[in-house]
């Protein structure tokens, strides 16, 4: 099979590309490798990819109709896509709320035209968040629980990706399947999450922001987790029996929930250093606590995340220490 990869030069893209690739797949990745955050890490994570057989890779734009249409024509053998280009982070969209309508909405909606005119079209997977939940105080988030009250604009972006694709099932049968993420982390990492700013921090011997007094939960989500469930799916596609849309919705998330405080001190234990704590209150648009409801994406596809963070952080440091020679 050919998998449309977008997204393919950030953290989940690039993870997912190098699995599909080692299956034996092929993989036209795509990515606009903007600036958000610095590019020298997305070139890297390419570079990787690289040479590799089977892999492609397109600079371009999800939300320029014409580039896409033309990468369509010309790969008439793509027959999944993986939609993770995406404007991410809560903070950012306060500041730069047209890059989310731009890659999240106008991007989102031309990776649908395009699947909805492949025949060969057999899913289209795509990234969606835990922020949808918003201020949501019952715990676990469930699928099934009301996401009308979004705290930010990133969390109301992905919120539309989801119901464009419902849309997309209903009217065109295209097979969609949206995963909520819940705080991915681990080795090639982005630099603008927390796992990456603390070790910074603590490496430099600058203060880290710790938001709501570090009284704060996450589902923490280890990289090859996610990427297992992602290929979970994607060999998954809904059926749409019944007269029901192609359509599926999963939580994923590392199912435990974590305390920030105990994150950050396995940091420290791994760096060998202390942090000096800047602590500070609760940040618009954020949440205190995420905890994943994952008994869906267990029961149809297996997933069955296993790296705890007494695991999953060494890791990631250890990829840290490498990547900057340290
Ligand atoms: N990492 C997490 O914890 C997390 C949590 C929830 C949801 N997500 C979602 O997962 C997906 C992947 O996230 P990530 O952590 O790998 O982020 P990332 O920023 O590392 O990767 C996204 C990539 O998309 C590219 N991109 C952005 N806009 C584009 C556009 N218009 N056209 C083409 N490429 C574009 C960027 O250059 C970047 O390389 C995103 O949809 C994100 O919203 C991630």
């Amino acid at each position: 099979m050919t998998v449309l990869v977008t997204g393919a030069a950030g953290f989940i893209g690039y993870h997912v590309c190098q699995r599909l690739l080692d299956r034996g797949d092929r993989v036209v990745g795509v990515d606009c490798i903007n600036d958000y955050y610095d590019p020298a890490v997305k070139h890297a994570r390419l570079a990787r990819l690289d040479g590799k057989d089977g892999f492609t890779f397109v600079k371009a734009d999800i939300a320029d109709r014409a580039a896409m249409a033309e990468l369509a024509k010309s790969r008439p053998d793509i027959d999944r896509y993986i939609n993770l280009a995406a404007q991410a982070g809560v903070r950012h969209s306060l500041n730069k709320p047209f890059d989310y309508t731009h890659a999240n909405v106008e991007g989102h909606l031309t990776m649908l035209e395009l699947a909805r005119f492949n025949d060969r079209v057999r899913h289209f997977v795509y990234a969606s968040s835990s922020s949808v939940y918003g201020s949501n105080s019952k715990q676990p988030f469930s699928v099934e629980d009301r996401v009308d009250t979004p705290i930010s604009l990133y969390a109301a972006t992905k919120r539309a990706g989801e119901l464009m694709s419902h849309a997309y099932s209903h009217l065109f049968r295209v097979p969609t399947t949206g995963l909520r993420f819940f705080t991915v982390y681990g080795p090639w990492g982005r630099p603008d999450m927390a796992a990456y700013l603390f070790a910074k921090g603590i490496i430099e011997g600058t203060p880290i922001k710790i938001f709501n007094n570090g009284d704060m939960r996450r589902d923490f989500t280890f990289i090859d987790d996610i990427v297992s469930g992602v290929i979970g799916v994607l060999d998954n596609p809904p059926a749409g029996k019944n007269g029901e849309p192609p359509y599926h919705l999963y939580n994923i998330g590392g199912n435990t929930s974590e305390r920030l405080m105990d994150y950050i001190g396995l940091i420290e234990e791994c760096l060998g250093k202390k942090a000096i704590y800047e602590f500070l209150p609760m940040q618009p648009g954020d949440v205190k606590e995420t905890v994943a409801d994952i008994t869906a994406i267990q029961r149809d596809v297996g997933f069955a995340p296993t790296t705890r963070i007494t695991e999953g952080i060494p890791r990631f440091i250890q990829w840290f220490k490498d990547y900057h020679g340290l």
